[in-house]
């Protein structure tokens, strides 16, 4: 059998229930012998079981204690920050860190036959999130060619997902242009997409492997308590950095960054008055999974000990040096001289630089800026709302409200209160 079950087959199989649960099951199978054409990475085996990996460089991290590759998350939702603080795993040389792969699963689901998608409940998605995020964990990037669109062909892609934010798929081996722009210090996404055209899976594979840790990003799992398997699992060192910021500012950087799906909140702040069809329900979910995830993590169940880190975004961009030392300090790493460059560059404003982010995902230079300026960009009105729907995630983070509009301008009084978690 070739590898050409793809998509469908991994719905259904999804949709039975043979997800990653079912996988842990089989760590004694792991590493089997590939019974199919090497380069087989998925099957559904005689006894409905999920074999993956055959194309195996992968070695279990009980059988190679020696190994301290760290499998680093960084879990947020959209407009927390989370661009900005990719930058700190992405700039380290031994990282090889992916934005939001899960994009890919997401938009196959979505994509469906609408009968498919019936019987696909969001468990079945989280399941497929999660073997997917195994499997990059093991480097093994072919897994991901099953959720590509179009195809990839002889694993060859033009269809990633952002890997310009990447920095290990915008440089040798995987893109051998581009290196002037590198010495000079551009950032990948100005120059990336043009210079390194397709991308060869099988040399990205390959660069993954050759860094020590890999860390991936992503906005599209709920909740902590959706990483329990992941995080129980022993072929996996994870570590969980969660990012968490002012659901406030999450609302008003949507605002801007979506206007489309947000036009019924552009008059809300244009006239301060709330339209009857206006959605809330976003917002209200952004901060239930918020406040679950925290309470989950601040909990400290076994199964996150020493795997979990609370960070607020606003004290990472007011305080961004600091609070990456203390990140790194979390995943027991150097934080090494490139990713302090890199913060000097971008979090100062005044900081001679030759380099402009300006598009839809900039991290933007000066960080401490940008962290409040949703206070002069909100409509009291719509504060008041979130500030109502989301009190507890407020109280829970360290989030003053406020009761008046002059006191939400008046930028000389901080909104997050000092806190340590
Ligand atoms: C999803 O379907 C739309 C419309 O058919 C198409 O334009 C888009 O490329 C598809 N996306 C993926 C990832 O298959
Ligand atoms: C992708 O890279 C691998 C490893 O260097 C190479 O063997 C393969 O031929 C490349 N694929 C294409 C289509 O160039
Ligand atoms: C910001 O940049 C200016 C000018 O280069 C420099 O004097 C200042 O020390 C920098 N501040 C920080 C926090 O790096
Ligand atoms: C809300 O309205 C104000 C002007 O009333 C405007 O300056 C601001 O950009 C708007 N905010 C968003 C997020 O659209
Ligand atoms: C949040 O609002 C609810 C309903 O108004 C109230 O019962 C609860 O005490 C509030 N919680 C906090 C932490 O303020």
């Amino acid at each position: 059998m070739e590898c050409s079950w793809k998509t469908v087959l991994l719905l259904v199989c999804a949709s039975l229930g043979l997800q990653y649960t079912a996988i842990r099951s089989l760590q004694d199978l792991f590493p089997g012998p590939c019974q199919d054409s090497g380069h087989c990475q998925g099957r559904v085996g005689k006894n409905h079981r999920w074999k993956f990996s055959c194309d195996d460089n992968f070695v279990p991290a009980e059988r190679s204690s020696a190994s301290a590759r760290k499998h680093i998350l960084l879990f947020a939702q959209t407009r927390s920050g989370s661009s900005f603080t990719g930058q700190l795993f992405n700039q380290h040389p031994e990282i090889f860190y992916v934005f939001e792969p899960l994009y890919h699963v997401q938009q196959t689901f979505t994509n469906s036959s609408s009968r498919l998608r019936r019987v696909l409940d969001s468990r079945a998605l989280l399941g497929a999130y999660r073997d997917l995020l195994l499997n990059l964990y093991t480097c093994d990037l072919t897994f991901l060619e099953n959720y590509i669109r179009p195809e990839p062909q002889d694993h060859v892609t033009a269809s990633f997902f952002r890997r310009s934010s990447s920095h290990a798929l915008c440089s040798p081996p995987v893109c051998q242009e581009g290196g002037g722009e590198i010495q000079a210090g551009q950032p990948d996404e100005t120059w990336c997409p043009k210079k390194c055209r397709t991308l060869n899976l099988t040399l990205a594979s390959m660069a993954c492997q050759a860094r020590s840790h890999i860390a991936i990003k992503t906005v599209r799992i709920p909740q902590v308590g959706d990483l329990r398997t992941l995080s129980e699992d022993p072929r996996l060192d994870l570590r969980i950095v969660h990012l968490v910021r002012d659901p406030r500012a999450i609302l008003a950087s949507r605002m801007t960054a979506f206007a489309d799906q947000f036009r019924a909140w552009k008059i809300w702040n244009a006239t301060d008055r709330q339209p009857r069809y206006v959605d809330l329900s976003q917002i209200t979910r952004t901060c239930r999974d918020m406040e679950y995830s925290v309470e989950t993590g601040l909990q400290r169940p076994a199964w996150l000990r020493r795997r979990y880190l609370l960070v607020r975004y606003e004290d990472l961009a007011l305080n961004p040096e600091d609070k990456a030392k203390e990140i790194y300090r979390f995943l027991g790493l150097n934080i090494g001289s490139r990713v302090l460059t890199w913060i000097s560059q971008n979090t100062n404003a005044t900081a001679p630089s030759s380099t402009e982010w300006n598009y839809k995902y900039s991290t933007s230079r000066d960080s401490k800026a940008t962290a409040h300026n949703w206070r002069q960009r909100l409509g009291f009105d719509i504060v008041k709302t979130v500030q109502t729907l989301c009190n507890t995630t407020f109280a829970l983070l360290g989030y003053k409200l406020v009761q008046s509009e002059a006191e939400l301008r008046d930028l000389t009084n901080s909104l997050v209160e000092p806190r340590t978690f």
